[in-house]
C-alpha cells in the first residue's frame, strides 16, 4: 500500500497526512523489478510505477484500502503495508460545504480499521507481514510495540522529524526491527534502496517460513 488517506469532513475538505506515497511506490516497484506479481493499493495512483506486473488499484479513504486490501489478502505472499492510514474518520460527512458564516465547527471522530492489525490476526500459514511506523522519536520502542501490537513480522520504522526522512522526500532512513529480534539499520539513502532492504529481508523471512512449514510436513521436526 501507499499514500496516505483522506478522509472526507465535507464535499470539499477532509483530514489527510503528509504522506506522499513515495517509499510504497518504491516497493512496489522494486519487487516488480525483481518478477513479483504486485498489486499496489495507493491513494496517489497518478504516481504509482507505471509498469506490467503493477496492478493499480485507487483508494482514498482508509475504509477503501481495508476493502481493498481485505479482499485480496487471502491470495498474497508478502504484505508490504507503507501507506499513512487515518487512525480516525468523521463519524459525519455534511453534503454540503461548511461555511464560515455557521462557525467554527466541531467534527467528532470515530475509529477506522487497523488494516494491518486485522491482516495480523487472519494471516494465512507462511505469508509475511510487514508494516511501517512513521514517528518523530523513540524509534526503536514505538517499532516494538507495533510489532507486538499487531502481530506482523518485521516493522519498518523512520523518524519523520529528521531532514530528508520520510513524508515527501526521495531519500528515507530506516531501522528494522523483525520478530525474530533482528535489528537492521539503513543510514539515509534514496527510498528506492530502502525498497531493496526491505524486500531482501521480507524475502528471507518467507523462505525461512516456507523451510520450516517443508520440515514440518516431512516430519523433520520430531
Ligand atoms: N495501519 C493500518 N491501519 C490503520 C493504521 C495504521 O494498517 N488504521 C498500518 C500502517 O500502514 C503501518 C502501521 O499500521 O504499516 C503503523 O502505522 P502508524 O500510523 O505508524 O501507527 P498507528 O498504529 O496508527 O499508531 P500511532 O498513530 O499511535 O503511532
Amino acid at each position: 500500500t501507499a499514500g496516505g488517506t483522506r478522509e472526507p469532513v465535507c464535499p470539499v475538505r477532509f483530514l489527510g497526512n503528509r504522506s506522499s506515497g513515495k517509499q510504497g511506490h518504491a516497493l512496489a516497484a522494486e519487487a516488480s523489478s525483481r518478477g513479483a506479481q504486485v498489486v499496489c493499493v495507493t491513494t496517489e495512483p497518478a504516481l504509482a510505477p507505471d509498469r506490467l506486473g503493477v496492478k493499480v488499484v485507487a483508494v482514498e479513504t482508509a475504509a477503501q484500502m481495508a476493502t481493498k486490501v481485505l479482499e485480496r489478502s487471502g491470495d498474497v505472499d508478502i504484505v508490504l503495508m507503507a501507506a499513512a492510514v487515518a487512525d480516525f474518520r468523521p463519524v459525519q460527512v455534511a453534503d454540503h460545504k461548511i461555511k464560515k458564516d455557521s462557525g467554527i465547527s466541531e467534527i467528532r471522530l470515530e475509529p477506522t480499521v487497523d488494516i494491518l492489525a486485522e491482516l495480523g490476526r487472519t494471516r494465512l500459514p507462511g505469508q509475511v507481514l510487514v508494516g511501517f511506523a512513521a514517528e518523530t522519536g523513540e524509534l526503536r520502542q514505538n517499532a516494538a510495540a507495533k510489532l507486538q501490537a499487531k502481530g506482523v513480522d518485521l516493522i519498518v520504522a523512520n523518524d519523520v522529524s529528521l531532514p530528508e526522512v520520510g513524508f515527501e522526500h526521495d531519500t528515507n532512513a530506516v531501522v528494522l526491527l523483525g520478530a525474530d529480534g533482528g535489528l537492521t539499520e539503513v543510514p539515509l539513502c534514496a527510498k528506492r534502496e530502502v525498497a531493496r532492504v526491505v524486500i531482501d529481508k521480507a524475502l528471507n523471512i518467507h523462505q525461512t517460513n516456507f523451510d520450516t512449514s517443508a520440515q514440518i510436513s516431512n516430519g523433520d521436526d520430531k
